[in-house]
C-alpha cells in the first residue's frame, strides 16, 4: 500500500445499521497502515456497537455527542473538519443518507460533514426496500451532485433475509476507493489499458497450448493503475483472479481475440500496458472434435499469432501514447530485452528472468528491470503490488514530461 495512509488523518462516520460491527474492521485495517482515524458515532450506532472497540481499535478517542460533557474540545466538528484528509461514512443508515442531503447540522457527523472540505465517501447499508425507496435513490443522488462519492452497496441475502442490494460493501472495495482519493492521482482523466494472464491457443475442444502467467502482475498493475486516478481497462486471459475494484475486465481466450480487443480499446487510451503472455503460436488445425489417443499426431503444426505489441508500436497516433512492454527472459536478459524494445518501438520494456527465485510466473514476488532508451533501473526483489506500483511512478513520470 506505499504507506499512503500513513499519517493521513480520515474522520470515520458510523451510523445506525447492523452492518456497524463489520467496520470495526476497517478501522483496525487503517490503523495497521498508520492512519490516524477520529470516530463519531451517532447516538443509533453506540445502540449497535460500544465506542470501546472503536477506541481500542484505533487508538484515538471516539466522538460522540454534539455538546460533549467534557469540555476539552468545544468545537469538535470544526476541529475535525479542518484536520481531515478524508471523511469516510460506514455504514452509513438511511436516516444519515436523508439527513446529509438535506444539509442538517442537528448531530456531531452531519455538522462535520457540512464544516469540511475533504473527500467524502459514504457507503449505504440497509435494508433493500430502503435501499431501493425513490426517497433514499433521491437522497443518494443529491449526495453525488454534492460531490460525494457514495460506494454502490453489494447485492445478496441481508440480514432481515431479504435478497438484494443494500449490504454494506466489502473492505477490499472499500480499501482501493480510500486509497484511490487519497493518492496524489497522477493518472486522472486518463485511459489506461493493460493486458494481463496467459492466451490459450485451442487444439481440439479439450486441450490447448498456453503458458505458465498467473495474470497476478497484470492485474496489481491495473489495481495500482486505478489507485492512481486512472480509468483502468484490463483485457484479461483465462486466469483464477477477481477483476480489481473499479477496474473494467474484459475476458479473452485467444492471441488472436486479445489482438482484436487491444486494438479495438487502444484508440481511446493515452497509455498502454502490454503484461499478457501472449502465445506466439497457435495450432493450424483446430480439431472441432477430442481427438482420439490413437489417431493422435506426433508433431503439431503451428503459425504465428500476431505481434499485438508490435502492431501497437507502429500505428500512427504512437507519439499521442505511452506503451509499456513486458518481456520475460531466461538468457541474455538485457540485451534481448534492449532488442524488444527497439524493434516494438516502446517507451519502455519491463523484464526479468523467469528463472531466477520469485520472479515470474505464478508467484506473488517479482524482480524487474526497467529498460529505456538510455537508462537501466533494476527494480528490488518486491511483491508484484509494489513492484506495479514502482512501474507506475515510471509510467507518471514520462506523463508529466509528456504533458510539460
Ligand atoms: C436492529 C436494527 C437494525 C437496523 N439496521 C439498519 C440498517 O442496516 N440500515 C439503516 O439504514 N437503518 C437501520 N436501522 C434503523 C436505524 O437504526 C434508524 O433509522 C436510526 O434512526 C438511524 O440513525 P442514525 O442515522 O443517526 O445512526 C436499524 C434498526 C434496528 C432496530
Amino acid at each position: 500500500m506505499a504507506k499512503i495512509l500513513a499519517g493521513k488523518r480520515i474522520i470515520f462516520g458510523v451510523t445506525g445499521s447492523i452492518a456497524a460491527f463489520k467496520v470495526a474492521g476497517w478501522v483496525s485495517h487503517l490503523a495497521k497502515e498508520e492512519a490516524l482515524v477520529s470516530v463519531i458515532m451517532t447516538e443509533s450506532a453506540q445502540r449497535f456497537i460500544a465506542p470501546l472497540t472503536f477506541a481500542a481499535l484505533s487508538g484515538e478517542k471516539v466522538y460522540g455527542a454534539m455538546f460533549a460533557d467534557d469540555m476539552s474540545e468545544p468545537m469538535a466538528h470544526i476541529d475535525l473538519a479542518q484536520a481531515a484528509s478524508l471523511l469516510v461514512i460506514a455504514p452509513a443508515s438511511a436516516q444519515t443518507i436523508a439527513r446529509l442531503a438535506h444539509g442538517m447540522a442537528d448531530d456531531l457527523l452531519s455538522t462535520t460533514v457540512l464544516a469540511t472540505r475533504a473527500p467524502i465517501i459514504v457507503c449505504p447499508a440497509m435494508n433493500s426496500k430502503m435501499y431501493l425507496h425513490q426517497a433514499t435513490q433521491e437522497n443518494i443522488t443529491k449526495l453525488r451532485n454534492f460531490g460525494y462519492i457514495v460506494v454502490d452497496p453489494d447485492s445478496g441475502m441481508m440480514a432481515c433475509k431479504d435478497d438484494g442490494p443494500g449490504r454494506l460493501v466489502e473492505w477490499d472495495s472499500a480499501q482501493e476507493i480510500i486509497l484511490r482519493c487519497l493518492s496524489d492521482k497522477p493518472f486522472l482523466g486518463k485511459k489506461i489499458l493493460i493486458t494481463a494472464g496467459p492466451t490459450r491457443e485451442a487444439i481440439d475442444p479439450a486441450r490447448f497450448l498456453s503458458n505458465r502467467s498467473s495474470g497476478k502482475m497484470g492485474y496489481a498493475l491495473a489495481r495500482a493503475a486505478y489507485r492512481g486516478g486512472a480509468d483502468v481497462t484490463l483485457v484479461s486471459g483465462p486466469t483464477t483472479l477477481e477483476c480489481p475494484y473499479g477496474v473494467e475486465r474484459i475476458e479473452v481466450e485467444t492471441a488472436e481475440e486479445m489482438y482484436s480487443t487491444v486494438m479495438e480499446k487502444s484508440r481511446e487510451a493515452s497509455i498502454i500496458i502490454k503484461s499478457a503472455a501472449v502465445s506466439d503460436f497457435r495450432p493450424t488445425e483446430i480439431h472441432t472434435q477430442k481427438v482420439k489417443k490413437d489417431n493422435i499426431k506426433t508433431s503439431l503444426e503451428l503459425q504465428a499469432n500476431p505481434d499485438i505489441l508490435f502492431e501497437l508500436g507502429q500505428q500512427a497516433d504512437r507519439n499521442d501514447k505511452i506503451l509499456v512492454g513486458f518481456a520475460a527472459e531466461s538468457a541474455n536478459i538485457e540485451k534481448e530485452a534492449r532488442k524488444k524494445l527497439t524493434r516494438k518501438n516502446l517507451d519502455f520494456i519491463a523484464v526479468n528472468n523467469i528463472k531466477e527465485e520469485g520472479s515470474g510466473f505464478g508467484v506473488d514476488t517479482n524482480k524487474i528491470t526497467l529498460i529505456d532508451a538510455e537508462d537501466t533501473i533494476h527494480l528490488p526483489h518486491t511483491s508484484k503490488e509494489e513492484t506495479a506500483r514502482l512501474i507506475l511512478e515510471s509510467v507518471a513520470t514520462i506523463l508529466k514530461n509528456k504533458t510539460r
